[in-house]
């Protein structure tokens, strides 16, 4: 594979293009369950234009550690925290991580079984950061709309738990937990609250503006330690964008290491990663300063009204439903008359890029701005084609 004499440019992008032409594209509308989307103009072109600069060498790239800083305190406006601190990321899942990582080491010495309590609706990387860490998952039951419940989580609490982590905007569902209930326990009991509001974060500020339901799920609830945000998901950036934010320096402090060999603003890390794009941050302050509220709040507008007409596709074909009302615009469909896994195959077949969750057992639909009305009444027509065409169960 890897040969001794290079080859020409135009032989090895002509290779690429063959091998690339498998690949999903977000315009045809087919990645019906993705979290991500085609990225914003302004951060494409920023994003091209930076491709050297690393933001684990903040020293050599001091604009764009002060670009990551804006970006901080921009999120930290729209999470209602008035002098937050925190890090970029890659993404939902190293934020996750680093949540973990700083309430094990913010917990008292006497702790030698951490313990983290979260809902079973948590995205799996929480699994993963558990996995990672040496801490025990504790999982909770949900209620019947797939809500975290706090009195399970307040059941749980025991001298070995190290921190509670929640969800805004729930990877199966879109669901938020009543993070108000849960912070009021966490606060009580002074255990670190985490919420992964991955998806949700640029979504939910903009959610009553459009005409939906609002929730309180951010740093405003004073319970409220840490919170996940992904510019990446819905605020438009290209890959890799996360973000964590801290509303007390101790808990940034829990994940800041040195690095000896670095100078300066490098000296010292936050995140999991050493050399990492500052592409991705640069992009992502292009775009919330392009966008400003005002963008994301039409972004969300468009995205909810597409999920109204989702759902209402649902309604009309009787051999499907939708798992709950949506929240946000992710629909999870179930079905008592089909098998969903023969459906989904189907559907693939057809060329949608499927998603599947397992709580509850769904197909799922995430609206994102390349999924259009066309888009939708697309997937709709080939979806109610199969569920009358394959056997009933
Ligand atoms: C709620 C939530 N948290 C975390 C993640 C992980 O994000 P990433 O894939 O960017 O690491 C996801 C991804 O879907 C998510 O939905």
């Amino acid at each position: 594979m890897f040969k001794e004499k290079g080859m020409a440019e135009e032989e090895v992008l002509g290779d690429l293009e063959k091998l690339l032409a498998r690949d999903a594209t977000y315009s045809s509308g087919h990645p019906i369950a993705s979290m991500s989307t085609i990225p914003n103009q302004l951060g494409v072109e920023v994003f091209s234009k930076t491709l050297e600069k690393n933001a684990g060498r903040l020293h050599t790239f001091k604009g764009s550690a002060r670009v990551e800083q804006q970006v901080v305190h921009m999120l930290g406006d729209l999470l209602h925290l008035d002098s937050p601190v925190g890090t970029t990321t890659s993404g939902g899942t190293e934020s996750n991580m680093l949540a973990m990582l700083a309430a094990r080491e913010n917990a008292p010495k006497e702790v030698k079984k951490p313990e983290v309590i979260a809902p079973k609706s948590v995205h799996s990387s929480v699994d993963k950061a558990a996995w990672l860490l040496g801490v025990h998952l504790v999982k909770t039951e949900v209620d019947d709309v797939f809500k975290a419940i706090p009195f399970e989580i307040e059941e749980q609490i025991s001298e070995n738990t190290i921190a509670i982590f929640c969800t805004a905007g729930t990877t199966y569902l879109g669901q938020v937990d009543p993070i108000a209930e849960i912070g009021s326990i966490a606060r009580e009991r002074d255990i670190p609250l985490h919420v992964d509001a991955a998806f949700g974060g640029f979504v939910i500020p903009f959610l009553k503006d459009a005409g939906h339901r609002s929730y309180d799920f951010d740093f405003k609830v004073e319970g409220v330690t840490s919170v996940s945000t992904d510019p990446h998901k819905m605020g438009m950036a290209p890959i890799p964008a996360g973000s964590l934010l801290f509303r007390d320096t101790k808990m940034l402090d829990m994940i800041t290491r040195k690095v000896p060999y670095l100078r300066g603003a490098s000296a010292t890390q936050a995140s999991l990663l050493g050399t990492r794009p500052a592409s991705s941050i640069l992009a992502t302050w292009a775009i919330m300063r392009h966008l400003g509220r005002q963008g994301y709040r039409e972004l969300v507008k468009e995205c909810m009204q597409r999920t109204e007409h989702a759902h209402d596709r649902i309604k009309q074909n009787t051999l499907i439903e939708a798992a709950i009302e949506p929240v946000m615009n992710i629909l999870g469909i179930t079905s008592k008359e089909r098998d969903l896994d023969e459906t989904v195959e189907e559907m693939e077949k057809r060329g949608w890029r499927m998603a599947t969750s397992p709580i509850p057992p769904t197909m799922r639909l995430v609206v994102m701005p390349h999924v259009t009305e066309g888009a939708i009444n697309a997937f709709f027509n080939d979806l109610d084609l199969v569920t009358t065409t394959i056997p009933a169960n």
